[in-house]
């Protein structure tokens, strides 16, 4: 399993005066990666619906001095769901730069409850539309649809980089992205989408869109807000928890290295690696080795999938 180790070198190489746009970044792992790319010399416009704590942290970010960083800073209230709000985030950065280099989709929100628990659910609750679901899938999956189409229009109209840095969208999803997830429901679902999405857009970013890579996170138990319900007995088994920097670094990396393309990178205890590699070395295990060898012919049939939508 191939660790993704965050190159602070690398990092400040390639991501010095790029501009970076993401959502989610007023608080957690959304904030921490807003100020780890502001250290390293970024210009970050990052939106959030939460205008008071993203006014904290763009104020808290820009009166800290660094040594390397001359970056910028700059928030704006954004609702995911809303195509045009988070079309106007990427031209605020494009406005003042005429460029978006990296797109960082971090905004979500936990699992909606009471929909399927058994005491909950019978014939006269079922005949309520369950909107608490279908408003955490528009936030955790359909937003981010949204939110890839945007960038790559905007990634496109950018004049090409002079460095070997080739432009990224980075996706968070989570550990219930790849595994079973008890419980969350509409989040895991959401989760497991975005992985989807990065699988779809790893070949056909980069060869439709000048080299654009797409990657996934995948955290594991993170010490933000989210974790609230869990944390106290999570903290007691003394089982592996992130800091929200630790997350912040893998998102960096997979932004910083033109190498990393179309990895979903699992973050546990401060460490991040990549699943996919495995997913895709143990499929005659797992598919059978019949099939994975008719599959791979198919998948090259298929191509980058132009025909689907023929
Ligand atoms: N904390 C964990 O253990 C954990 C684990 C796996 C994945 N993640 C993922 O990491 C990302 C960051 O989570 P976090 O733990 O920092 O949580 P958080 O709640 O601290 O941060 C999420 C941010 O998204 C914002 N947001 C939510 N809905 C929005 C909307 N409609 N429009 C704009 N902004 C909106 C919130 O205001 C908040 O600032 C999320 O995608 C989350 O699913 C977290």
């Amino acid at each position: 399993m191939a660790e993704i180790v965050y190159s602070e070198a690398q990092a400040a190489q390639n991501l010095k005066d790029k501009v970076v746009v993401l959502t989610g970044g007023a608080q957690g792992i959304g904030a921490a990666t807003v100020a780890l790319f502001h250290e390293l010399g970024a210009h970050v416009f990052f939106g959030d619906w939460d205008e008071e704590k993203g006014r904290r942290v763009e104020h808290e970010i820009a009166s800290t001095t660094s040594d390397r960083g001359r970056g910028s800073v700059s928030f704006q209230r954004v609702d995911v769901r809303d195509y045009s709000s988070q079309l106007a985030l990427f031209d605020a950065a494009f406005a003042a730069h005429k460029r978006v280099d990296v797109a960082v989709s971090c905004a979500a929100v936990g699992e909606p409850g009471g929909w399927f628990e058994p005491d909950d659910l019978d014939l006269e609750t079922v005949r309520k539309e369950p909107i608490p679901i279908k408003n955490t899938i528009d936030i955790n999956l359909t937003s981010v649809l949204l939110f890839s189409r945007i960038a790559l229009a905007f990634m496109k109209a950018s004049p090409a980089t002079t460095d070997s840095f080739t432009r990224s969208l980075v996706l968070v999803s989570s550990i219930a992205g790849i595994t079973e997830a008890p419980g969350l429901f509409a989040y895991s679902s959401a989760k497991h989408g975005v992985i989807g999405l990065m699988r779809a857009l790893r070949p056909w970013a980069p060869a439709r869109y000048g080299g654009t890579r797409a990657n996934a996170i995948c955290p594991w138990a993170t010490d933000t807000q989210l974790l609230a319900g869990v944390r106290e007995r999570w903290v007691a088994e003394r089982l592996p928890l992130n800091q929200p920097g630790d997350v912040a670094r893998c998102i960096v990396q997979c932004a910083a290295d033109s190498n990393l393309n179309g990895k979903a990178v699992f973050v546990a205890g401060g460490r991040g690696f990549d699943t996919e590699e495995g997913v895709a070395s143990t499929m005659p295990q797992w598919m059978g080795r019949e099939n994975t060898v008719e599959f791979l012919r198919g998948q090259d049939v298929l191509g980058l999938g132009t025909g689907w939508t023929k």
